[in-house]
């Protein structure tokens, strides 16, 4: 049975974010040598910003190829790209604004011309369209980052929501009663097809829901599927300090 997924620990918060950056510039120098581009899609929420802060200032800006990179993102909230609780917001603001990637590479989810649905498909179309593949292919993202809720959830897939089950698309809406607000948001069924996904999780309050999702917990975080180690956990120590004693972490 291959490693499923891999699990590395930074002291602090500073330390994961450039872990974390290190990992997109060795992917993206991977990929653009394998097959000339660099297709991620950044997470969303308040613990990627010092990451993509981070990616934008050297010695890490200057080792992407940025024009060789496009952009997506895993999840949107349904607010105008302006507002601060915009995914696309905070990349823009900590990284996209900082670095030399064409606009037309920067991919945003459509939260303001059509319906949630429409927008969900449009942009699975649109993800087609850049890798080039039919209707019945899966596209293979060569990096997804994501984050975890306390309540387990990943991207937008939230505990009891339609999405879960969603094995059809490759995007989708996904009403959430708790927010009481719609989200566009990747499925399993994209994300277990990427190449790399890593999660990025700091902050001892996270401990708890980090601890239960490695440990087996039913939650959607959980149901990440990735073999040969493609899937990686990057946390801080805070984050880190209810693992499970068979969770041995690489550093
Ligand atoms: C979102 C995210 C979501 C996020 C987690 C963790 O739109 O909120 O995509 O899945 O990654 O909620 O968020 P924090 O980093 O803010 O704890």
């Amino acid at each position: 049975m291959t490693e499923e997924r891999k699990v590395e620990v930074f002291p602090d918060p500073e330390a994961l974010a450039r872990g974390a950056a290190q990992l997109l510039v060795d992917r993206a120098r991977d990929a653009i040598a394998d097959h000339g581009a660099f297709r991620v899609a950044l997470s969303g929420g308040n613990t990627p910003r010092l990451t993509y802060e981070t990616l934008a200032q050297s010695p890490f800006k200057e080792q992407v190829e940025w024009d060789k990179v496009q952009v997506f993102f895993s999840d949107e909230r349904w607010v105008p790209s302006q507002s601060p609780d915009s995914n696309y917001h905070l990349a823009w603001e900590a990284l996209l604004s900082k670095v030399p990637i064409p606009d037309r590479f920067v991919h945003r989810i459509d939260t303001a011309e059509t319906p949630p649905g429409e927008s969900a498909a449009l942009y699975a179309q649109g993800v087609r369209r850049v890798f080039e593949v039919g209707l019945t292919a899966v596209p293979h993202f060569d990096l997804i980052f994501l984050g975890v809720g306390e309540d387990g959830h990943t991207a937008s897939l939230f505990p009891g929501t339609q999405a879960l089950s969603d094995a059809q698309n490759l995007v989708a809406a996904n009403f959430v009663e708790r927010i009481e607000n719609w989200r566009i948001t990747f499925t399993f069924t994209l994300i277990d097809a990427a190449r790399c996904v890593a999660f990025l999780v700091a902050g001892a309050y996270k401990a708890d829901v980090v601890g239960r999702v490695l440990g087996g917990a039913d939650l959607p975080a959980g149901k990440i599927s990735l073999e040969d180690g493609r899937l990686l956990w990057l946390l801080d120590s805070g984050a880190a300090a209810a693992l499970p004693a068979d969770v041995r972490p690489s550093t």
